[in-house]
């Protein structure tokens, strides 16, 4: 299985905040902006492993400002760090302005394992790093791969 970079699976979306997205406080439902970083995600993971994908948990979930109808939202979604069958999605939301500005919005770390054709984790492509801020991110990964799996044993222990 040949190993793939990051640029291969890197994803950008764009969404136009629509009436039908807001909440009773006429902001973007959380819930909408949740979905859309789950499929941009969902694309990173399934471009690196060509695989159908699932998600496992979500770290670090950060509603850092609000969006407004009209706003336009881009969603960037890359890979942080692979093991076997699990891939770390590093996604972040802004609001693009009329000029082009982007304010930084939302951040959070997406688990995603692939599936074989009987829903089984599967042996996905390793991940080649390429620049500084790959290894550092990595690195990060690698620290929140150690607390997920603590977080995990707890929640089956009943902790
Ligand atoms: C995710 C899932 C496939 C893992 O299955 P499993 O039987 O626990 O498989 P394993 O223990 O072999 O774990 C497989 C990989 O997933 C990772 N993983 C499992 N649970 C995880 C969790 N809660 N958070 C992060 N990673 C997790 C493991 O670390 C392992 O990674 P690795 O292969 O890179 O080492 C299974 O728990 C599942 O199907 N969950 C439901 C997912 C779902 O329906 N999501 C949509 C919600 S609407």
């Amino acid at each position: 299985m040949d190993a793939k970079t990051v640029e291969e699976s890197r994803v950008e979306t764009v969404y136009l905040v629509r009436p039908t997205h807001l909440n009773g406080a006429n902001r973007l439902f959380g819930g909408i902006l949740m979905q859309w970083m789950d499929e941009a995600a969902g694309i990173v993971a399934k471009r690196h492993s060509m695989c159908n994908v699932t998600t496992a948990s979500v770290d670090n979930l950060t509603f850092l400002q609000g969006a407004y109808q009209g706003d336009m939202i881009v969603i960037k979604g890359k890979l942080t760090w692979v093991g076997s069958s699990s891939m770390e999605v590093c996604v972040d939301t802004y609001v693009e302005n009329l000029s082009g500005e982007r304010n930084h919005i939302n951040n959070a770390h997406f688990m995603m394992v692939a599936l074989d054709e009987n829903d089984r984790p599967v042996k996905v492509p390793r991940l080649i790093l390429q620049t500084e801020d790959e290894y550092l991110a990595w690195a990060h990964g690698e620290e929140r791969r150690r607390i997920r799996i603590q977080r995990k044993k707890d929640k089956l222990d009943g902790i």
